[in-house]
């Protein structure tokens, strides 16, 4: 049975989109009083609504004003974790170093014991509310780190609470293993810790189903880039996607992302000339995470330069306990655009069909025919009033597979 959506007024549909470089707003492919023919899971059609009605089995009129656009991607989140670190973000507004209090066994330690103390079911409860705001707030496919593990165990508590999650909502959740985000205080060698994990994690990931990703955070602090390397080759010889926490505070993460194919290289706060010519250059994804930006007081990631030197810039929330608490998409996608000087084509390709190709997915991220029926509405007559209420105005109907999985 097809189903015919609408009237809109305008569909941002972003059919004909580039997946690298500039966008000028003409690459939106906005589509007039448009419909959205649909059947099963899938798009058929968007196009003109009274043109489209007389190929639908039926119809699902919607009155007022609004603006459809694809479904929202957030392609990076840490959104399993036990505690709170407000202590952290007091310390750090009073000028304390993210850096040094990692140092001193607080920030992402302070959550490893308390995400290690935590009972599965509560890890769980987390998880499925924040994805669940996530969701109600236009984001359709959410990609979740582990990494508050930092041992067998508890990475794999991690990515089972992922994966049952994943069954009981809407929101498709994508796990990715970051069991290498910083070397646990039990091992006093990170080359030990490394090979502890492609030995005895790595392993049990792919046969048990629960991710075909991997991800580590390449900083002196956290792994330097010679041992990190290493851990991503033999990652990606047992058949892992890879994605890298790479020039957060020093750069030397991009260039492996790069060098070993990775699907994004993330954060690229410290990336310079010389980083930025080479990720345009590349088939990585460059992600910008406004939200570590701001949740840490540092300059956002040179947005604007990554895309005039040719990449694939996507944006997303870094949603964590630590460096990234606000977990708004639409809020920081703007934000970035007015401080980085983007188009509105570039920001809604940063968190739709960019962000999936940072997660390899390409049946989603536009609306167009074969693409996944996951789309969204605001209630505005005019797709420019999104960016410009910076994230306040929220979609009211949120689709997913095809299905009306909110609606305000
Ligand atoms: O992407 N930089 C490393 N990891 C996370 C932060 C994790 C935390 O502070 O708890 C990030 O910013
Ligand atoms: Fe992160």
């Amino acid at each position: 049975m097809s189903k015919l959506i609408g009237p809109f007024t305008q569909a941002i549909t972003l059919q004909s989109a580039p997946e690298k470089g500039a966008l000028g707003d003409d690459t939106l492919d906005i589509v007039k009083n448009a419909g959205i023919l649909i059947k099963d899971e899938k798009i058929l059609e968007v196009g003109d609504f009274e043109a489209l009605a007389s190929q639908a089995d039926e119809i699902s009129e919607i009155s007022g004003h609004h603006v459809l656009v694809p479904g929202l991607v957030d392609c990076h989140t840490h959104l399993v974790w036990g505690g709170s670190r407000a202590r952290d973000y007091t310390l750090r507004m009073s000028g304390e170093s993210y850096e040094k209090i990692l140092e001193q066994g607080g920030g992402i330690f302070d959550s490893v014991a308390k995400t290690r103390a935590a009972d599965a079911s509560v890890l769980k409860n987390g998880l499925i509310n924040r994805a669940t705001r996530h969701l109600k707030d236009g984001v359709t496919t959410i990609e979740v780190k582990s990494g508050y593990g930092l041992d067998v165990e508890n990475e794999l508590k991690i990515l089972e609470v992922i994966k049952e999650a994943k069954a009981e909502i809407n929101a498709d959740l994508i796990p990715t293993c970051l069991a290498a985000h910083v070397c646990p205080k039990e091992f006093e060698d990170k080359q030990k810790f490394l090979s502890y994990l492609e030995n005895e994690l790595l392993p049990q990931l792919l046969v048990k189903g629960l991710t075909n990703r991997v991800d580590i955070f390449v900083e002196p602090s956290a792994f330097p880039k010679e041992i990190a390397a290493d851990y991503l080759q033999k990652a990606k010889n047992l058949g892992f996607d890879l994605t890298i926490h790479a020039d957060q505070f020093h750069t030397g993460g991009s260039k492996i992302a790069v060098d070993l194919g990775a699907s994004s290289a993330d954060h690229l706060e410290a990336s310079t000339e010389k980083e930025i010519e080479m990720l345009g250059a590349s088939e990585t994804v460059a992600v910008a995470l406004p939200g570590a930006s701001m949740g840490l007081g540092m300059n956002f990631t040179p947005a604007r330069k990554l895309l005039d030197a040719g990449a694939s810039v996507a944006i997303s929330t870094d949603w964590n306990p630590g460096s990234a608490p606000m977990g708004d998409l639409l809020v920081q996608a703007s934000i970035l655009g007015i401080y980085e000087k983007l188009s509105t084509a570039e920001i809604l390709a940063g968190i739709t069909y960019r962000a999936a190709k940072a997660l390899g997915l390409k049946d989603r991220g536009k609306i167009a025919p074969g693409m996944k029926a996951d789309f969204i509405t605001f209630p505005v007559d005019d797709y420019k009033e999104i960016l410009y209420n910076q994230g306040k105005i929220k979609p009211n109907m949120v689709w997913k597979n095809g299905n009306l999985v909110s609606d305000v």
